[in-house]
């Protein structure tokens, strides 16, 4: 029971790789607060996670025996952020780890010249400003305790570059930033500052996750084209699952790391080495 008594916070929990974190943070006994838009998102041309799959993660984690307090919010809206780390204190009376995974593939799949200036800020306002927004209304409760794990989920797009993905790889190179700067600002009060960067995640069907799928959709590629295109540019071979996401998470968010702070954990098979 790696995190027994602590509290979770987790954004993009309804499905993918948030429904495996959350999963794992139950398993090993943190109480959650779930977060997710759980409504599709204009401008984002695919259905993002929905109610029905929000409570199901909840169901999924309530199974270990841990207390689950759920929240539709869009990371976008700042007010709604602050007040889902109100009512994350007033649930459980404090907030330990925030996993900062939510995140969309597109509006993409064209060059700069071709993206309109709506679609970069939209992928900006979401893969880094939510980001931002969420560890501003949490980081500051953490410094008062003296104690807290922020992790954001970044990409390979935060280390890398993917033709016709500027705007997803600038906010994942963003993230990169934000975790280094606030590792700085938070260090002296023992709040930790992470960051994860997945390779190419497979859509595994419990989880629901569908990333993958978009981001071949985005670049006009048959999906089974696209997977076996990163399964052979991957050393190992293999896509990344969302348990191997989850892994790292979880250490991320457990006492073990009490030393990690402003490190990028790369979890991509291999795929960045070269
Ligand atoms: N799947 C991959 O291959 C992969 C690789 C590297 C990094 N990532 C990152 O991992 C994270 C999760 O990706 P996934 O594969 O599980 O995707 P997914 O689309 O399956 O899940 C993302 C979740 O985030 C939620 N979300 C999106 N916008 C939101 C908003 N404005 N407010 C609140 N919730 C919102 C969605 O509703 C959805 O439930 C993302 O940040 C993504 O960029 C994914």
């Amino acid at each position: 029971m790696r995190l027994a008594g602590k509290t979770a916070v987790v954004t993009g929990a309804a499905r993918g790789i948030g429904r495996a974190c959350a999963a794992a943070f139950a398993e090993e006994g943190a109480d959650l607060v779930l977060v997710d838009i759980a409504a599709d998102l204009l401008g984002v041309p695919y259905p993002l996670g929905s109610a029905s799959q929000l409570a199901h993660t909840a169901d999924l984690c309530r199974a270990h025996g841990v207390a689950v307090h759920t929240e539709v919010v869009d990371i976008r809206d700042m007010a709604a952020v602050r007040a889902v780390a109100d009512a994350a204190e007033e649930r459980f009376g404090r907030i330990d780890v925030l996993l900062n995974n939510a995140g969309i593939a597109a509006p993409a799949g064209r060059p700069v010249h071709e993206t309109s200036e709506a679609d970069w800020a939209l992928m900006l306002d979401v893969n880094l400003s939510g980001a931002w927004r969420m560890t501003n209304a949490v980081a500051g409760r953490m410094s008062a305790r003296r104690a807290g794990s922020v992790i954001n989920v970044s990409s390979t797009a935060g280390l890398v570059g993917y033709r016709h993905f500027a705007g997803y790889v600038a906010a994942k190179h963003g993230l990169i930033g934000l975790t280094k700067a606030a590792a700085l600002d938070y260090g002296p009060s023992r709040v930790r500052v992470n960051a994860i960067c997945p390779g190419s995640v497979r859509d595994t069907p419990w989880v629901e996750g569908r990333m993958l799928a978009e981001i071949a959709r985005a670049l006009d590629v048959p999906v089974a084209e696209h997977e076996s295109t990163f399964v052979l540019a991957q050393p190992m071979n293999a896509l990344v699952e969302p348990e191997d996401v989850a892994a790292a998470a979880l250490w991320l968010a457990a006492d073990e790391s009490a030393r990690v702070t402003g490190s990028v954990v790369t979890v991509d098979g291999g795929f960045t080495v070269r």
